[in-house]
């Protein structure tokens, strides 16, 4: 049986990719799963905490029952949803693969496709995360990257940048890592430390990670 290390803790995940409506029938998104962040939503809830899993559109189910299930379409919506439950969260974490850009404007019709070419205009989403990280009163953050250059150097860079307590590396180098797979293979950065790990099942992924965040918890 898992001990009930996270017992009275509040542990709010964003998780999946997100859709950008380009009109009625069709979006931007990308080839997340949401595999990582429901892996670390059942981990924390078999270890006491509550959690507050706000999810893309994802396959996966949440099975505990200590998982509260939020389900958004697009980075807008996710910003809102996860700001509703900020303030009650004591470790965020974020790994959802929020879409950078999204289209100016959504057609209200289909479009169709009368000319050889067709331009859509594209506008920054809100960095989620870099948001919390702005408006962090007490709760320890925790992002991801993935980086395919000057990875250690763009993950310590992106700790800084978004005042994280902690940013979790995933190789895209490694064979089975990373985003639409079931494995991972993960470097752990705090301002500090540095921890190494093999390639593992996410399932086995998420209790690194979280043993990790409640060693830091700890200090
Ligand atoms: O800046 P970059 O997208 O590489 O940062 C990745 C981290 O930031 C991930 O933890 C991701 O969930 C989060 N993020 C976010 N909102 C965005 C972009 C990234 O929360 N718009």
């Amino acid at each position: 049986d898992t001990q009930k290390t996270l017992e009275g803790k509040t542990v709010l995940i964003t998780a999946g990719p997100t859709y950008e409506a380009i009109d009625p029938v069709r979006f931007i998104g990308n080839h997340s799963s949401g595999k990582m962040g429901f892996s670390l939503a059942e981990e924390a809830s078999k270890r006491g905490a509550k959690v507050i899993l706000i999810s893309g559109p994802s396959a996966e189910k949440a099975i505990h029952k200590n998982i509260e299930l939020h389900r958004v379409i697009s980075a807008k919506e996710m910003l809102a949803k996860v700001f509703e439950f900020y303030d009650s969260a004591d470790i965020g974490i974020a790994s959802a693969a929020v879409a950078d850009y999204a289209p100016k404007e959504v057609a209200e019709e289909k479009i169709k496709k009368n000319d050889e070419n067709l331009t859509i205009e594209l506008v920054k989403n809100p960095d989620i995360l870099k948001t919390m990280g702005e408006k962090k009163t007490h709760q320890f953050l925790v992002g991801f990257a993935l980086e395919t250059q000057n990875e250690e150097e763009n993950a310590k860079g992106k700790l800084e940048k978004k005042n994280l307590d902690m940013i979790v590396l995933n190789s895209l180098r490694d064979e089975g890592a990373g985003f639409k797979n079931d494995t991972n293979k993960i470097k752990i950065f705090t301002k500090t430390e540095k921890k190494e790990f093999n390639l593992k099942s996410k399932e086995e992924v998420a209790k690194d990670i979280l043993d990790c965040i409640e060693g830091q918890l700890l200090k």
